[in-house]
């Protein structure tokens, strides 16, 4: 049992830091022999982050140095991420690599709870590639392309994603099919963000600039960016969230992506908290959606 091999862990060792989250333990005061701090009738202390506080509500546990039992007792009020594992994340690019960017200061500000680990690119010289390697993420290359000759197989690409580890893998702008392989080894675990309201604009050869001016040519009023799972075709796979963006009379394509990419940049960052604190349900149907971390009986 898990949970109980770090308990144990916990009652002869110092509380691990790091974790703004405090689990409540009933402790009899009179025999603790714990330095936990104290009050009144209940003890508190920093809970591990890889435990699930849900796995521990409600369950008793003996301490390895002690004969005391104690209770954990989960609080609604506690932070959803307790005891969640901080995700790690690769992220795909071939170009400029702007929601690449605001993922990363997403995660490094502490809002995503999770970590970019690898960056995968089309394009060995895109911007997205180049500020990965600035910031001393690792860069890898693929497809293999007759412009790209260094670029990996899908095979090994599978197993270096499996290699860091990687939970999610987050399309930001990523202009190749993504193989099956990768579909089959990474279930419901690959995200792509596209500029307009799908399944409208999307498929082969919609991407970048190209989208907004069908956009405006069709007399859209609205559109606005999509984030959906990621299936074997170009913009087909399961929808988790959009945001409507007005399309303005005057609007060139230029200011309308503009537009649209500022929402690109929020939509993605909401989203991928939602996803490494676990709030990704999928309805029965099969439809993906997301529960609201304040309301927790509140779905999008
Ligand atoms: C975005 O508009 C995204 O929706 C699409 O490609 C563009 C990437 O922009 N898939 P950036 O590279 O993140 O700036």
């Amino acid at each position: 049992m898990e949970a109980q091999r770090l308990l144990s862990g916990f009652c002869s060792t110092p509380p691990i830091q790091n974790t703004k989250t405090q689990v409540f333990v009933k402790f009899p005061l009179s025999s603790s022999s714990a330095s936990f701090a104290q009050s009144q009738k209940w003890v508190s202390f920093k809970a591990c982050p890889s435990i699930s506080q849900s796995a521990l509500s409600g369950k008793v546990f003996q301490c390895r140095n002690s004969r005391e039992r104690i209770e954990f007792l989960a609080s609604d009020k506690e932070d959803l991420r307790s005891g969640i594992r901080r995700k790690k994340l690769a992220v795909f690019v071939s170009g400029g690599g702007s929601n690449f960017r605001s993922i990363q200061e997403a995660c490094l500000r502490g809002s995503i709870h999770g970590d970019i680990v690898v960056v995968v690119t089309s394009k060995q010289d895109c911007g997205g590639a180049d500020y990965a390697r600035d910031k001393g993420l690792p860069v890898i290359l693929f497809p293999k392309t007759k412009l790209e000759a260094d670029g990996i197989s899908p095979a090994d690409l599978v197993a270096t994603l499996r290699r860091f580890e990687v939970d999610f893998v987050l399309l930001a702008g990523y202009l190749k099919l993504i193989p099956a392989e990768l579909i089959q080894a990474y279930p419901r675990s690959i995200l792509n963000i596209h500029p307009s309201l799908l399944p409208a604009f999307g498929g082969k050869g919609n991407y970048g600039m190209k989208v907004h001016k069908a956009v405006i040519a069709s007399g859209s009023r609205y559109t606005g960016p999509t984030i959906h799972f990621v299936d074997e075709h170009y913009d087909t796979g399961r929808i988790l969230a959009q945001r409507v963006v007005p399309v303005l009379a005057k609007d060139t394509a230029e200011e309308l992506a503009a537009r649209v990419l500022r929402e690109e940049h929020r939509i993605y960052v909401e989203v991928i908290t939602a996803l490494c604190e676990d709030r990704v349900i999928w309805r029965e149907d099969g439809v993906p959606i997301i529960r609201s971390k304040e309301n927790p009986n509140e779905y999008s």
